[in-house]
């Protein structure tokens, strides 16, 4: 049986103040009226047999709204009490369903084209994973972006995975050639990834045991779930795992993970900006901009956003701040 796991944990910190913890970034009606939550779940049905959310108490309700649009009705619920990061929700995904199912795990803040490139990809994915393999999907790297794991590749083989590196790695990364973008998207057996999470994390695996086998009705307990590490799945298993695989993808995907590809998808639409890369985002007041380069404007209902787009990874340390100081 084949699975699409949906995680949607996250808050989006990288956007704020257009994503708050109250309504993070999947759920915004902002690409084409749709959320990137329906557009996720859209593009996946037809490729897969089952779903399973995993999500967290101030989040499942809108889920459950988007999917009530959508008509969908069938589908399991994870509901973490707080976040402990993508390892943790993985494995609470791999411990609800048999060992030999087949986990498509996929964010929910992702605009792909659907089509088959997409389809051909998953496909060849779960075909890698039906043979045991830990499968990433790799894209071809266009700026040496510092937010994303990059995948040494040697067609389907990988050399290494490296998650996260610094600006100069990254360079070096994308000079060498051989480098892809990890797409945060998996697929392997329920069994082989729990399997590997104990051999590498096996802190994270106990731990999240305790907690889903305590669950009630889906919801996860808020002190047993502190107890897990928080760490994701690229550092708990990607960099380390032996079993992984690549599957070589060329659809269009785009990381709604910061204002920088805010900024090229509303612009790939018609969204006025100028002739020096400024834009206003959620106002329609006229704005000139004067001697400012890359300089987004992001206005809310309670908030603006003054933002040089070099900078856009750093709305995440605002956002922060005031997580703090509330
Ligand atoms: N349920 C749940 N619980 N979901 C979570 C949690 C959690 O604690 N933490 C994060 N998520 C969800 C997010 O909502 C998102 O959909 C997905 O898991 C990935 O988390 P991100 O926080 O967005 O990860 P990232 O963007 O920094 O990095 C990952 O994605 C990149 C591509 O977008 C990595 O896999 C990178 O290697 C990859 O390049
Ligand atoms: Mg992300």
């Amino acid at each position: 049986k084949t699975i699409n796991v949906i995680l949607s944990g996250g808050v989006g910190s990288r956007l704020w103040p257009l994503s708050r913890k109250s309504r993070p970034k999947q759920y915004l009606p902002v690409f084409e009226g749709e959320t990137l939550f329906q557009k996720t779940v859209v593009r996946n049905r037809n490729l897969c047999q089952g779903l399973i959310l995993v999500g967290n108490k101030e989040n499942y309700q809108l889920s459950r709204e988007n999917l009530k649009v959508l008509g969908v009705d069938h589908y399991n619920e994870i509901i973490e009490a707080c976040p402990r990061n993508t390892a943790a929700a993985i494995a609470f995904a791999a411990l609800s369903v048999d060992a030999d199912d087949i986990l498509f795990v996929t964010p929910s803040d992702h605009l792909i084209a659907e089509g088959d490139a997409y389809a051909t990809a998953v496909n060849r994915g779960f075909e890698l994973a039906a043979n045991g393999h830990i499968v990433t999907f790799g894209l071809r790297p266009s700026r040496p972006e510092t937010g994303y794991g990059y995948i040494e590749a040697q067609g389907e083989e990988v050399k290494s995975f490296r998650e996260k590196p610094n600006l100069d790695t990254a360079e070096s990364f994308l000079k060498k050639g051989n480098f892809l973008w990890n797409s945060g998207m998996f697929c392997f057996q329920a069994g082989v990834f729990l399997e590997e999470l104990q051999k590498m994390e096996p802190e994270v695996y106990h731990a999240s045991k305790a907690v889903f086998s305590n669950s009630k009705d889906g919801f996860l307990d808020y002190d047993l779930s502190m107890q897990i590490p928080s760490i994701s799945v690229d550092y708990a298993v990607m960099e380390k795992t032996k079993k992984i695989k690549v599957v070589q993808a060329d659809f269009q995907w785009s990381d709604m993970g910061s204002f920088e590809s805010i900024y090229d998808y509303y612009k790939s639409v018609g969204h006025p900006t100028d002739s020096n890369g400024n834009m206003v985002i959620g106002s329609d007041k006229h704005t000139e901009f004067v001697g400012l380069k890359n300089t987004l404007l992001i206005h809310t209902q309670d908030a603006i956003l003054a933002l040089n787009k070099d900078n856009a990874q750093d709305v995440k340390k605002v956002f922060e701040r005031l997580e703090r100081e509330n």
